[in-house]
């Protein structure tokens, strides 16, 4: 059996406005910057981590990096010989690059398209609880949920799908095949994969082709779904592009809406949707994305 990662911890976005971003994060998403780094970036809190997502100066608008994090220090070293015998080249990071991330050690290591991806234990927790700047319930994350989840495109489904199943560790939860019409839509030449490593439906899901971007859009999840309706309409008072409306996945059953955020992927604002148990779960097709809703506003 493979070392698997136990959750997607923390997330990195590269932006080139970030003064955007932290109004559009902090004022739309609820959540707390707690900290701005020496080169600008937004370190971003949505639960007790000292950061789930962080948004870097990049001029690339895109997804910079992926964090995965492992029970502990047994578990990092035996996820760097998995991945050595995978084929990967992996680096232990310095104390300063595990300090930047606030984690106790962590590795590195590109994924089949090429994506930073690290992997860790140990994160920096604050002992104070959450407080979001809006008038928001809280975030559904911790270590059976993680921070979310991240749709991709890859350039190899294949070998993308066979790296986070046997070099990370993670189970398919279930395939999407959209139609043409809908798969041209979306910007994938094929059908999509999900994966989960805990009991949120999907930390990752990818289909091959090209989005305009590596990243088609993150997740975050609310623990109310007052705020889910409450938020779409403070998108539309606050003139933040709607890439649809509210609607419910066919596969993990959340009810979401997608908005633009100002690197121009996507962001899903959800609640709810159902549990993967790995003891009776049963590997599915889906010939459709959504049971209702999520009806186009304005294309990625
Ligand atoms: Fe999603």
């Amino acid at each position: 059996m493979a070392t698997a990662v136990k959750q997607l911890g923390y997330i990195g976005l590269g932006a080139s406005n970030l003064d955007a971003w932290e109004r559009y994060a902090t004022e739309i998403l609820g959540l707390q910057l707690c900290e701005r780094g020496p080169d600008g970036t937004l370190y971003l809190r949505m639960d007790d981590y000292h950061h789930r997502i962080s948004v870097h100066p990049d001029p690339s608008d895109d997804l910079r990096l992926l964090g995965w994090e492992v029970e502990d220090h047994r578990a990092l070293e035996e996820l760097a010989r998995q991945l050595t015998e995978w084929g990967v080249k992996v680096e232990h990071g310095t104390p300063a690059e595990a300090a930047a991330r606030s984690v106790y050690r962590l590795i590195k290591f590109k994924d089949p398209s090429g994506i930073d991806s690290e992997a860790y234990y140990g994160p920096l927790k604050y002992n104070t609880p959450f407080k979001s700047p809006r008038a928001i319930g809280g975030f559904l994350t911790g270590e059976d949920y993680g921070m979310g989840h991240v749709v991709i495109a890859v350039d190899d489904l294949d070998k993308s799908a066979s790296f986070y199943q046997n070099a990370l560790g993670m189970r398919v939860t279930d395939i999407a095949t959209p139609s043409e019409h809908r798969a041209k839509r979306i910007g994938i030449s094929s059908h999509m994969i999900f994966f989960h490593c805990n009991l949120r439906h999907h930390s990752i899901a990818f289909g091959s082709g090209r989005y305009t971007k590596r990243l088609n859009h993150f997740l975050v999840q609310v623990k109310d779904i007052d705020d889910v309706g409450a938020t779409f309409d403070l998108c539309m008072d606050s003139e933040v592009p709607l890439v649809s409306s509210i609607g419910r996945h066919a596969n993990d059953l959340m009810i979401s809406f997608y908005m633009k955020t100002p690197s121009g992927f996507g962001c899903e604002f959800g609640y709810g949707g159902r549990e993967v148990d790995d003891r009776t779960w049963k590997v599915v097709m889906n010939r459709v994305t959504s049971l209702w809703g999520h009806r186009t506003i304005n294309a990625l």
